[in-house]
């Protein structure tokens, strides 16, 4: 299984890969948790993209792309998170893989009224990453996790002038990203506005065509 998740930020992509992935045998490759953790690290990596994330702008194509390249070689199954973003990183996956690094491509459809919606109220766990919506998904005591008991934050990337400028360049990336993925015959459509069991299970209902 080699998928894709595609859509704007806050379509709910991480969730539903969270919940794909837990307890089956398919590695959750996000590049956002990829790079935040190379942030976190102070690494040379970390120090240039920690200047695009905190503009809402995408870390250039060549560091993403062989960041990807590198953490995925010689895995049999994943799922994209995140990745690609651009035709350019598109087209290199493509090359990188000879043509074999994605077998389902998912877009996550979503109006920008809900995707701000979802972003102001996202509460991300400080130790484990668990994910939770102050409204839409509320832990069970308010501010603390309820899968590690660590401390609820607000993503540093996740304040109204970020999250436009993020909306606004994943709408002028994804036309051409998604020709290339339709083209190819990948490209399956999610109505991501619906609850997340429900999102949840039209997803696993492709697994068995993997
Ligand atoms: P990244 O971490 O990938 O952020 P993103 O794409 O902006 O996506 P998000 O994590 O914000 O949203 P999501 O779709 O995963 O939604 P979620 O499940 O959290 O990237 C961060 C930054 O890193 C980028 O801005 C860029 O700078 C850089 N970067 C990363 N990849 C890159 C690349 N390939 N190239 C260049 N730069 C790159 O859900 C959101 C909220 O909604 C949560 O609170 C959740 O609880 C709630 N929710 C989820 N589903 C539902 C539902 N069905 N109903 C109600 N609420 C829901």
């Amino acid at each position: 299984m080699k998928w894709v998740f595609l859509g704007l930020p806050g379509a709910g992509k991480g969730t539903q890969a969270k919940k794909l992935t837990a307890n089956r045998d398919v590695e959750h490759v996000s590049t956002g948790d990829l790079l935040r953790a190379e942030v976190k690290s102070g690494s040379k990596l970390g120090k240039s993209a920690a200047q695009y994330m905190n503009r809402g702008e995408l870390v250039p194509d060549d560091l993403v792309i062989a960041m990807v390249v590198k953490y995925i070689s010689g895995m049999e199954n994943y799922l994209l998170d995140g990745f690609p973003r651009t035709l350019e990183q598109a087209v290199a996956l493509h090359e990188a893989t000879e043509g074999n690094g994605v077998d389902r491509v998912f877009d996550f459809d979503l109006e920008e009224e809900e995707v701000v919606k979802r972003l102001g109220g996202r509460r991300v766990c400080r130790d484990c990453s668990a994910m939770f919506h102050v409204g839409f998904m509320p832990p069970k005591s308010e501010g603390v996790c309820d899968n590690c008991g660590g401390a609820l934050m607000r993503r540093d990337d996740d304040h109204p002038d970020t999250i436009r400028n993020r909306t606004r360049i994943a709408r002028e990336q994804a036309g051409p990203l998604l020709s290339f993925y339709s083209d190819k015959g990948l490209l399956t459509r999610i109505d991501a506005a619906r609850p997340a069991d429900v999102v949840q299970a039209e997803i696993l209902s492709y697994l068995s065509d993997s």
